[in-house]
């Protein structure tokens, strides 16, 4: 059995993890977080834990992980430096910090409160959408996409019409306007596409949103936007500005590097956002607000974030070319490929060499999709990659 902790050592563990969850050092040396964070459970619980497996926050020593679009660069140094200061505070529900990161929301996109909903990570405002929408009629959407909310909505009795990509895979706008019907409550697209990466034309979503928002609610998931070659003429939200029939999310998870705080909001039509705040589930983290509403003001961290990303993203670009691989245009923090052997030994054999990627997903039996690390993080990448797929 392990050593119940005291009374006097309590309060030690509870600074100890109090420091590390501010970031700061404790004594000399560097503080041991994982130790800290187990004494104050021992505390509360005087039981003999396991070691904290700490996969979601803390990446095991020597792996080189390229399999969730996370910014490893993130977060913001000044929103974690912001956040530091408000952990002390989170014994109350966040109050405030909803309507400061609204504010921000309101005035860069020109919109009105009720155009907007904040939610724990995109995803969760996604699956609400699913669900609102869902139960009025089917759902469309591309065959190869982002579909977590799409396999919790089919769990749930949602019926999905999935719409084949078009040759050169691209999302088929044609097809898909061909599949609506007045069976269909919502159409799902997902622009730049996961896990192809590639942007549908701005003018020709629009063309498609106005063609289609009078008949059915079209949610355009915009996680990657700001890695796009050109964020606002790709972005749907001046539609949203004019009342159309339509819904955009945005993340923090991504070129804010906060995957791991849940963020995510929604623009849209007054109509779609109060279905769907209905139906979102988690209140909001208020931790992650305040480093969202910093954040979203880190211009300079943004920047960078972007500069890095585009980096890697030749880095991986010229890796697979120079092995003949054609990887498809991506417009996002990660690229997909033809490898041309199955995608899922091949992911096998890169974690093997504590490299991961991601495997066959959607049927498509030959794509790997790789997403950017940090740059000394691709250059692993590179030479392991080539080591593997020439072996
Ligand atoms: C296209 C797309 N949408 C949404 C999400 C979910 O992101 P979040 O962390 O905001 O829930 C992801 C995550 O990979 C994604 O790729």
């Amino acid at each position: 059995m392990a050593k119940r902790i005291t009374e006097h050592s309590q309060p030690e563990a509870l600074a100890s993890a109090m420091a590390f969850l501010s970031g700061r050092r404790v004594g000399a040396s560097s503080f041991n977080r994982r130790r800290a964070l187990q004494g104050l459970m021992m505390g509360t619980a005087g039981l003999a834990l396991p070691p904290l497996a700490m996969g979601q926050v803390e990446i095991p020593p020597g792996q080189i992980r390229l399999m969730f679009n996370e910014n490893p660069y993130g977060p913001s140094p000044k929103a974690l430096a912001e956040v530091a200061k408000i952990l002390p505070k989170t014994a109350y529900y966040p109050g405030a910090i909803e309507n400061d990161l609204m504010g921000l929301f309101m005035a860069r996109h020109r919109l009105d409160r009720e155009q907007l909903f904040l939610a724990s990570g995109s995803n969760e405002g996604l699956q609400a959408a699913m669900m609102a929408f869902g139960k009025r009629g089917k759902v469309v959407s591309p065959a190869l996409t982002y579909s977590d909310h799409l396999h919790y909505a089919e769990k749930l009795g949602v019926e999905v019409h999935r719409v084949p990509l078009r040759g050169d895979m691209a999302i088929d706008l044609e097809a898909i306007a061909r599949a609506v019907d007045d069976s269909v409550s919502l159409v799902y697209l997902c622009n730049p596409n996961n896990p192809t990466g590639m942007a549908i034309d701005g003018d020709e979503l629009r063309s498609f949103c106005r063609e289609i928002s009078p008949k059915t609610p079209i949610l355009i998931d915009e996680a990657y936007n700001e890695l796009t070659d050109k964020p606002e003429y790709t972005s749907m939200v001046d539609l949203v500005r004019g009342g159309s029939n339509i819904l955009v999310t945005r993340t923090f998870s991504k070129i804010f590097g906060m995957a791991g705080l849940r963020v995510g909001y929604g623009m849209g039509h007054p109509d779609i956002v109060s279905v769907v705040k209905d139906n979102v589930m988690a209140w909001p983290n208020g931790v992650g607000l305040y480093a969202a509403y910093h954040s979203y003001l880190d211009e300079e961290f943004i920047a960078f974030s972007r500069k890095k990303v585009l980096q890697g993203r030749e880095m991986v670009n010229a890796t697979f070319r120079r092995h003949g691989i054609d990887p498809l245009p991506s417009q996002t923090s990660f690229v997909y490929a033809d490898i041309q052997r199955d995608a899922d030994v091949f992911k096998e054999k890169m974690a093997a060499r504590n490299v991961k990627i991601r495997g066959i997903y959607g049927g498509y039996d030959t794509y790997s999709r790789v997403s950017m690390g940090r740059i000394e993080e691709l250059e692993v990448f590179d030479r392991i990659f080539s080591e593997v797929y020439t072996s």
